[in-house]
């Protein structure tokens, strides 16, 4: 029996099918190509088995239903990701299994990645999302900003918590352990959480509000350990690294109902996979999968602004995945961070909209007067950039973003 999983031009129930596009590279004809992915990923393998009925092939087998050029999409019926067990890890398995590994394709990307509204369901999704995190820190409409506590390592808990003192007392809604720093023996996170929480405190009796996102990457079977402890010295906000840490770790975090505080997702290590164009994932659907599993804030890139290599169509379009309607989800708060300072916030909130959370390490703490200044000089870049004022002109009047731009622009 000859199992043909062309489909080609069939209209798909999106309720029914989970639908990829592939782009591929292959000296197989492009049908052919699709078909190997489409056998290997559903009913198939490098061989006919004898034991593949033709009902199981009609029941669980993929379809290509395009295959031209180098481009292929795929259906998966929806039973083949059916059962509550095997989540996000199951559906990647699937869509982004051995199929990068086929000897008979030089190179092949997922581009995007469609999941019915029955899949979807099984999430928790944001719990706070770009709305919930504006509520929090009573900023309804424009940008928020943060910074990224430099140097990434080293500072103890006392000053780690000033330097977050400083940027609050500059004007920025938000700061950020940095993606390496959880509990290390120089700044253990139990200190750092309670150091900090006095500060954020400290700030909104002086009548400012401020967060503070705490890495707490870690195995997944301690992640909820680790969650307890930050939220028991106070925590506002938890961060992942959602690579390294699995979009399993991050939806038991948002799965968990004792934690009520907002999740930003760092996506460190994602550059692995998403940044040849001829082979690996598309940040958008990784963008997708953060969605689903919980994340509240996802960075996307700086759409060339920044120190970070750009696509800034896959930034764009990642960007889309966060905030476009998805069933009942809330939209995730797009984050824009690294190399970013004063001097290119114009540019970057021409591409990335007021919904976005902008975030400058370097360009915060390599201020000439210090973090204060550097809070206030990022500040007054998004404020020029808001009201639609040239950043030289607003800097006439703005001391602290003059001396930015002098140093960087
Ligand atoms: C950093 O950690 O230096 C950058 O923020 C990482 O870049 P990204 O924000 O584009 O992931
Ligand atoms: C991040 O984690 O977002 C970054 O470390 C950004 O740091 P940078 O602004 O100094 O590049
Ligand atoms: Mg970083």
């Amino acid at each position: 029996m000859k199992l043909d999983y062309l489909s080609l031009g069939e209209k798909l129930d999106t309720d029914e099918y989970v639908i990829c596009r592939y782009k591929v590279d292959s000296d197989l004809p492009i049908k052919t190509a699709g078909s190997r992915i489409a056998e290997e990923e559903s009913t198939g393998t490098w061989t006919h088995p004898t034991t593949l009925s033709e009902e199981i092939f009609r029941s669980y087998g993929a379809k290509v239903v395009k295959a031209e050029d180098n481009i292929v999409d795929i259906g998966y019926p929806i039973i083949d990701f059916s059962g509550d067990i095997g989540g996000i890890p199951q559906i990647l398995s699937i869509v982004a299994g051995n199929l990068f590994g086929l000897d008979s394709l030089k190179g092949v990307r997922l581009e995007s990645l469609h999941l019915p509204n029955e899949i979807v369901k099984r999430y928790p999704g944001p719990q706070f999302g770009i709305d919930g995190l504006r509520n929090i820190l009573d900023r309804p409409k424009k940008p928020l900003v943060g910074t990224i506590v430099k140097p990434k390592i080293g500072l103890p808990p006392k000053e780690f918590a000033d330097y977050v003192y400083q940027a609050g007392s500059g004007g920025l809604t938000n700061s950020k352990d940095d993606e390496t720093l959880v509990d290390q023996d120089f700044c253990p996170l139990a200190d750092r959480v309670n150091a900090v929480s006095e500060k954020l405190d400290l700030l909104e009796e002086e009548g400012h509000k401020m967060i503070h996102a705490h890495n707490i990457s870690t195995s997944t079977h301690r992640i909820l350990e680790a969650a307890d402890l930050a939220l028991e010295n106070g925590a506002r906000q938890l961060m992942v690294d959602v690579i390294t840490v699995g979009f399993s770790g991050l939806q038991a975090l948002a799965e968990d109902p004792s934690i009520n505080v907002p999740i930003h997702v760092h996506r460190t290590m994602h550059a692995a996979f998403t940044r040849d164009p001829n082979h690996g994932i598309a940040m958008s659907v990784i963008a997708g999968l953060c969605r689903i599993a919980g994340g509240d804030a996802l960075h996307v890139g700086s759409y060339g602004a920044g120190k970070m290599n750009a696509d800034i169509s896959q930034e764009l379009s990642s960007k889309k995945v966060l905030v476009n309607e998805m069933y009942v989800l809330k939209k995730v708060m797009p984050v824009s961070s690294g190399g970013l300072h004063p001097g290119v916030i114009g540019s970057l909130m021409e591409k990335s909209g007021d919904d976005v959370q902008i975030q400058a390490g370097g360009g915060v703490s390599g201020h000439p007067d210090g973090i204060k200044s550097g809070a206030m000089a990022l500040s007054q870049a998004v404020e020029a950039a808001f009201k639609g004022i040239p950043v030289e002109k607003y800097a006439e009047q703005h001391e602290e973003l003059q001396k930015a731009l002098d140093k960087w622009l």
